[in-house]
């Protein structure tokens, strides 16, 4: 890696597009995956909606190495650059039909699920997700599993009950054999990629693209370049590109970082690299924190999902990021390095302010630990215009631990709130030491006004982001009602109070 390592690197990109593997030089760090499918392989199929995550038009499947074995997900091509593709393989509509129609367009034709036909190849794509992923099983995909699935694809002409009913089809159709001998194929080729050890460094006219393949080049890469713009899963960065006009000439991939996709979980902690996507921390992080599964579940959509990191819902320091206030209110700490090394932090301190982070130059985040076990009391809850794939207006998670009735501890952290996701210091004063009953909450009710001074903007008002926070804290009583009493544990009190 230029400047950190003495190896060697490689210049080109390796990508399997469909089946067919290609080699090339990266001119532009900026050049999405949309542009290459459609502009340098012209497999037009693929479509440009929204150019921002929304609407799906450009769904397809990358599929990944994931411990030896090749993963598909779909994904938003239109802000995705495609550096982060290499050593991939990317699947778009015109691959499918391997012997005949694939079950996805059958079921599609069949149910009458297309009329104008723009949105149609990204949703017979996240309905190819689908099936090479199992979803629904012999008994067919559940509805809810199904709006999963394509919450991230909109249709503006066919409405969406003959594509709902081509799904439920999808799901029972068997994979083919011709589709599993050709992901063999494409599974070996990868893996001779992932042999190489040269780790990506495109040099490029104006800067470049490197995916370091270790911590230790990452920090050295950062630390020699410290204005490069670190990219993960670009789900917020692609659309500096795509909507607001930016070029980020000096990229730094984190994806390629084997370590930064560890999760671990500890005797006390469990920890999430930061190159970790939603898809992939689902299982665990869930297993670890199942309160937090509603709120999960509501992040963007399965293609931004599939792409997005913590790490990187944590990095942007978004007043609004669904993540972080979960974590603050489940005590989590936040590990920090540089070519200096490491350091942690409790992660509400990390939010110094609306666009200001406690982050230095050359510093990356590198993980998240949430202490566990998880106390029951958790609760996380998200307000937002759309159940799916919305942006937060107000977002509260608490934790309140009580014994003989009495409140021990209380965290209650809100996002859209104040200019950083925050704690509700105030409110958290109201409760302590009080006994549990509405008429404490109604005191730390009344606290959150002199807690949070709330913005009006397009998602809400001022006056009803503050009363949708209050009404959190009060719904948060109700749905713990009767059973708090028995969840105080005085080890996690004591780790979750002076944080
Ligand atoms: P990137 O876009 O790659 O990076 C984001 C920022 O973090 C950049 O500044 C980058 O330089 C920095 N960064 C990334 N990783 C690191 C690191 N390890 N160390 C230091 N800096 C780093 N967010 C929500 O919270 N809830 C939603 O419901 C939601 N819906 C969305 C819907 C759509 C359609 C889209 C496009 C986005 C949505 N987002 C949502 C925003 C976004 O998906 C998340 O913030 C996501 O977690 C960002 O992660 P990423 O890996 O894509 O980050
Ligand atoms: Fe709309 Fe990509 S073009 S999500
Ligand atoms: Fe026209 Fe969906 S068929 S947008």
């Amino acid at each position: 890696m230029q400047a950190c390592r003495s190896g060697e690197t490689r210049d080109t990109v390796r990508l399997l597009v469909g089946w067919e593997a290609k080699e090339f030089p990266l001119g532009d760090p900026n050049w999405t995956l949309l542009q290459l499918l459609r502009e340098d392989f012209g497999l037009t199929g693929t479509k440009e909606g929204c150019a921002e995550g929304d609407c799906g038009a450009c769904t397809v499947l990358v599929g990944r190495l994931v411990g030896g074995r090749l993963a598909y997900r779909a994904v938003n091509a239109c802000i995705l650059f495609t550096g982060a593709l290499d050593g991939c393989q990317v699947l778009t509509v015109e691959h499918i039909a391997l012997d005949g129609l694939h079950p996805a367009q059958e079921a599609m034709a069949a149910e009458g699920g297309s009329q104008c036909g723009f949105c149609t190849p990204g949703f017979v794509m996240s309905l190819v997700g689908m099936h090479v992923n199992g979803a629904g099983g012999d008994g067919g995909a559940e509805r809810g599993a199904i709006d999963a699935v394509l919450a991230g694809n909109l249709c503006r002409c066919t409405g969406y009950g003959p594509i709902i009913a081509a799904a439920r089809r999808v799901a029972t159709a068997p994979v083919s054999d011709a589709w599993t001998r050709a992901t063999a194929r494409a599974e070996e080729t990868l893996r001779e990629w992932a042999a190489d050890p040269r780790p990506l460094f495109c040099q490029t006219l104006r800067g470049f693209f490197a995916a370091p393949r270790s911590r230790a080049d990452l920090a050295c890469l950062m630390a020699a370049h410290p204005e490069a713009t670190l990219v993960a899963g670009a789900t917020d960065v692609g659309l500096w590109v795509t909507k607001q006009g930016k070029r980020l000439d000096k990229q730094i991939y984190l994806g390629a970082v084997g370590d930064l996709h560890n999760i671990r979980q500890t005797d006390d902690a469990i920890e999430i690299g930061a190159a970790v996507t939603y898809a992939e921390a689902e299982t665990a992080l869930l297993k670890a924190i199942p309160a937090l599964a509603p709120t999960f579940r509501r992040i963007g959509s399965t293609q931004v999902r599939n792409s997005g990191t913590i790490g990187g819902n944590i990095a942007n320091a978004s007043p609004i990021g669904d993540t972080p206030p979960p974590l603050i209110a489940l005590g989590a700490t936040l590990v920090l390095e540089s070519a200096d090394g490491m350091r942690e932090l409790p992660l509400e301190r990390y939010f110094l302010d609306y666009g200001r982070q406690d982050r230095k130059p050359g510093e990356f985040v590198a993980a998240v630990r949430v202490p566990t076990p998880v106390p029951d009391s958790f609760r996380c809850y998200k307000v937002s215009k759309r159940f799916e794939q919305d942006i937060t207006a107000v977002l509260g998670a608490f934790v309140v631990l009580v014994s003989d009735g009495t409140v021990v501890s209380a965290r209650l952290a809100f996002g859209g709130m104040a200019g950083t996701p925050m704690r509700a210091r105030r409110a958290e004063a109201a409760l302590a030491d009080q006994p549990w009953t509405m008429e404490t909450v109604s005191a730390a009710m009344d606290a959150l006004g002199d807690d949070f001074t709330p913005m009006t903007d397009m998602r809400a008002s001022a006056d009803y982001r503050l009363m949708v926070a209050r009404n959190l804290l009060e719904r948060y009583f109700h749905d713990l009602a009767g059973g708090l009493a028995s969840l105080a544990d005085g080890a996690i009190a004591e780790a979750l109070c002076d944080v």
